[in-house]
């Protein structure tokens, strides 16, 4: 491990890395296992990336932990994710502020089961000093949700006055979305083998680099941080040049 640590070049770490944890029910079936097993058993690769990616320095790490569609999701199953929600930000507060991490969250967080959110608004709250990395979760969050609340807010500030219309770029535009200064992710990571985007940050990993793992979440380790560091590193990020252009 430490091997495949020592590969990573440390001068181009992503700033920010997004992960879709994907895969905790059929890693819980895989084993028997009712879907809540799994979930449980995914806290610990939550803790796994979220210290690993601390260690090397990356700067912000986003964890798509709640969507708005997975209220659809059977009630126990909502809840147990809820509950669960509750006690690993409790549990793991005092780790954070060991660890100079601090916790943020993006989404449509009012709506979230009261107990979920207050617990949410503490972890927040009691990390909010922290300065190695920052840990967003997105809980009741989704790509559409969000850019539709930024249109209704720049198409409120136009109407009022307060924007020209012709003013809007994509400065204005980012600082209108949940992820406000925060820089967009360079990497993103979907565990589970599935390859689709979910309605996870649609706007802000307009160029980032994709990594599919095969694995599911709950088998997540530090290893396979490094590894997608690695992959990251040894492609070339074009942003729609030339690779001459790049080296010139
Ligand atoms: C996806 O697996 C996972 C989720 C919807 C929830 C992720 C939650 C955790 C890892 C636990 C708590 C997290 C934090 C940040 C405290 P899935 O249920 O969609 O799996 P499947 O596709 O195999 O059914």
């Amino acid at each position: 491990m430490e091997d495949l640590k020592s590969q990573i070049n440390l001068v181009k770490l992503p700033k920010h890395i997004a992960i879709i944890m994907d895969g905790n029910g059929r890693w819980a079936k895989k084993h028997g296992k009712p879907r809540v097993f799994g979930h449980r058993n995914g806290v610990q690769s939550v803790r796994e990336a979220t210290e690993a990616a601390a260690e090397l320095g990356v700067e912000y790490m986003t964890l798509y932990a709640f969507s708005t569609e997975n209220w659809g999701r059977p009630v126990a199953e909502v809840n147990a994710l809820m509950s669960l929600l509750v006690q690993t930000i409790r549990k793991e507060i005092a780790t954070m502020n060991k660890n100079n991490i601090r916790l943020q969250a993006i989404g449509d967080l009012e709506k979230l089961p009261p107990k979920s959110y207050k617990a949410l608004l503490e972890g927040i709250e009691n990390t909010k000093n922290n300065t190695r990395m920052t840990l967003v979760l997105a809980l009741n969050y989704s790509a559409k949700w969000e850019i539709i609340r930024a249109v209704k807010q720049l198409a409120k500030s136009s109407k009022d006055g307060t924007i020209n219309p012709d003013d809007i770029t994509e400065a204005t535009f980012d600082a209108s979305l949940s992820t406000k200064g925060i820089p967009h992710p360079e990497l993103l990571i979907r565990t589970s083998g599935e390859q689709r985007i979910s309605n996870f940050l649609l706007w802000q990993i307009a160029y980032a680099e994709l990594a599919f793992l095969p694995i599911y979440w709950p088998e997540f380790r530090k290893e396979h941080l490094y590894q997608a560091i690695i992959d990251y590193q040894n492609r070339e990020r074009r942003f729609g040049k030339t690779s001459d252009q790049l080296t010139e």
